[in-house]
Order: C-alpha cells, then structure tokens, then sequence
C-alpha cells in the first residue's frame, strides 16, 4: 500500500544534529535543511526524550498513511518525502552521529558547523546525556544490532570524547566520517573487524590546488598517504567511501574529476556519492541550477565511462533525473 513517508523514517533513523547544548529539537529523524524538520528536544530524563522521538515517528506513519496530501509534521516541504511502498523498520536502523561543539580542522568553504570545542559544564553534561540516551535506546532493544552508525561528529580522530564513541561502535557497522588528516588505529581495527563498517571521505576535489581550495588546508598529499594506509588494513575492498560535493566554478573541472576516479581505482572505490552544497538546496535560482546539473552531469557521465557506479541522496528526483539525461548527451557526444 504507498502511503506518505521517507527512507529516513521508514527505517527510524535516530538523528543527534547540531548544538546538543543549547539547542532544540536536538534528536531529529533526519538532516534534512529544512527548519521543520522533525525532531525533539534533548531532556534530562532519556526515557522521556526516546519516548518522545518513537512517539514522533508514529504520528508521522500515521499521518502519511491517513492524509492524502502532505502533513503538518514538518515533512511538507522536503524533497523525500512521498508516496511509496515503504517497508516499517520497528527498531532505529540508524544511528548518526552529528553532535555540537565538537572540533574539526578542516576549514572546508562550504561547511557552516561549529567547529570550534567548547570545554564548559553545559557541553559535558549534554554530551553525558547523548552517551546515556544511546546506551539506555540499545539496551532496550530499540536499536537494531545491525543499524550503521555514522560517525560525523566534527573530526573523529581529534574528538575530546573519541574513546567513547570508539568504544560505543567497537562491534558495530560503523561509517567514520573522517577529513583523514590523521591515520587512527582505532578506525583501522574497526575497519578490520567489521567488514560492513566504512571511511566516508568527502574529497570534493582530485587535485592539491582544488583541495587547498576547497578544505582551506595544503595538505593533500598527507590525506592520499593516510588513505592508502587504510587501504593496507581493509577486511575487504570497497570500505573506503567517498563522497563529491560538487561546488561549480571551484571543483568542477575535468582535471579533479578524472583524478578522483583515478585515486579511486587504486583504492578499490567503485562507488562515489555525487552530492552538493545542502545549505542552497532549497533555494538556487534557475543559473545555478542549470550549472550545478551541467557540473554533476560531467562527474555522472565520467563515472559511468569508467564503469562506477554513483548515488546522489541530496539531490531532488528531477534534479538527479536532470543530471541522468546530460551525462548521457556528454557520453553520446564523446564530451568526456
Ligand atoms: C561536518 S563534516 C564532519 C566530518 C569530517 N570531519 C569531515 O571533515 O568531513 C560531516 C559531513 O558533512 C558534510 N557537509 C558539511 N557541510 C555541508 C554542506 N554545506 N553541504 C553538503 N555537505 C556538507 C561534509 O562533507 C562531511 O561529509
């Protein structure tokens, strides 16, 4: 039966996004950059807190399989959400990781986080809380054994509470979203014990120049040598993830492009996630999305050439419908 829903709530993703702090709606069902996007406020008791979010997620598979039109939860305005055959995941299938303060070295031009730590009594006690909010949700059994965690708080490996996360997904898929300016160990041997655990590196750019562009660090060659470290302790090929933010005018030439596919081969990487500058999502005017289709387009088309294979989650249906029917023009004209 297709009623109203999303990837995100179907399979109950378990967001912690942003300020945990001092902000709202910290526990979210998805990252979606839409200021109502569902989610509920972090309290002090983590009993009420999870009750909370699975009561969230019900109304909202009730209200997709009742109204016919969009609901007031929130989901309106989102490009995920429609009508579909969506299976219900009765447990978190999904666990990410995307709590502030926490610090990252990257100063990437896109990246609007706060990345600066703060060591004050308020960020100890809410992280404090997260720690026992997801302690308390797995030994309930709320969480799926098999849910992937994605680790994508700041910077993993120079995390002030890197030891606890590390220990919390010891066992687990885990996905370490890391800039890889530092080779970790701990990341290395969960790699080794889980073959479904990954690195998801958000390399944006094949080149040096266009990396020092893009992540406002020189340090390119550092982050390859540290990647192919990884790639020594792999427990099978394809656990180093990769990801393109295509930002048109500053990465989308064909020289990073093809050199991108390039470090993916000697990496095993079959697979890249076209994605894009999530914080202009719902808002470029008709030239910027005419060339953000063209710059994708190009990367899609290439990718194909060299038989990979690619996802873009960020981009809308049309968008990435768009971008289908210029790769395959670029293809049939030999433009790549
Ligand atoms: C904030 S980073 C932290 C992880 C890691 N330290 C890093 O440098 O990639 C988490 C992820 O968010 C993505 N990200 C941040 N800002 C974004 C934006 N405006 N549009 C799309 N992705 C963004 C990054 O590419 C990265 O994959």
């Amino acid at each position: 039966m297709a009623y109203l829903s999303c990837d995100l709530i179907s399979n109950m993703y378990l967001n912690i996004n942003g300020r945990i702090d001092k902000g709202d709606r910290v526990i979210t069902l998805c990252c979606e950059n839409i200021s109502s996007a569902p989610g509920v406020t972090l309290t002090d008791n983590v009993d009420e807190t999870l009750e909370r979010f699975v009561g969230l997620r019900t109304m909202l598979l009730a209200q997709g399989l009742r109204t016919p039109e969009k609901n007031d939860y929130g989901c309106a305005g989102c490009s995920k959400y429609r009508k579909g055959d969506w299976s219900i995941n009765p447990f978190i299938g999904y666990v990410n990781l995307s709590m502030y303060p926490a610090p990252c070295q990257c100063k990437c031009c896109y990246c609007s986080v706060d990345k600066k730590w703060i060591n004050n009594p308020d960020v100890k006690s809410a992280y404090e809380k997260i720690f026992e909010l997801l302690e308390r949700a797995e030994s309930t059994g709320l969480i799926d054994p098999d849910a992937c965690w994605q680790i994508s708080s700041g910077e993993i490996t120079i995390h002030p509470y890197k030891d606890r996360i590390y220990k919390l997904v010891k066992n687990k898929t885990a996905c370490f979203y890391t800039n890889a300016f530092i080779y970790d160990e701990e990341i290395a041997t969960n790699l080794q014990n889980n073959s479904k655990s990954a690195i998801n590196l958000s390399i944006d750019a094949g080149t040096p120049a266009t990396w020092a562009k893009v992540k406002g660090v020189d340090n390119f060659d550092v982050v390859t040598d540290n990647l192919v470290k990884y790639y020594s302790h792999l427990s099978r090929p394809g656990q180093i993830t990769m990801k393109y933010i295509v930002l048109p005018g500053i990465n989308d030439n064909l020289a990073d492009y093809e050199s991108v596919v390039e470090i993916m081969k000697i990496l095993g990487t079959n697979h890249l996630t076209i994605s894009r500058d999530v914080s202009k999502k719902y808002c470029s005017n008709d030239t910027d999305y005419k060339q953000l289709i063209l710059s994708a387009a190009y990367l899609l088309a290439l990718l194909s050439k060299n038989g990979m294979s690619s996802d873009m989650f960020t981009y809308t249906e049309e968008e990435r419908h768009d971008v289908v029917e210029v790769a395959e023009e670029l293809l049939k004209n030999n433009k790549v």
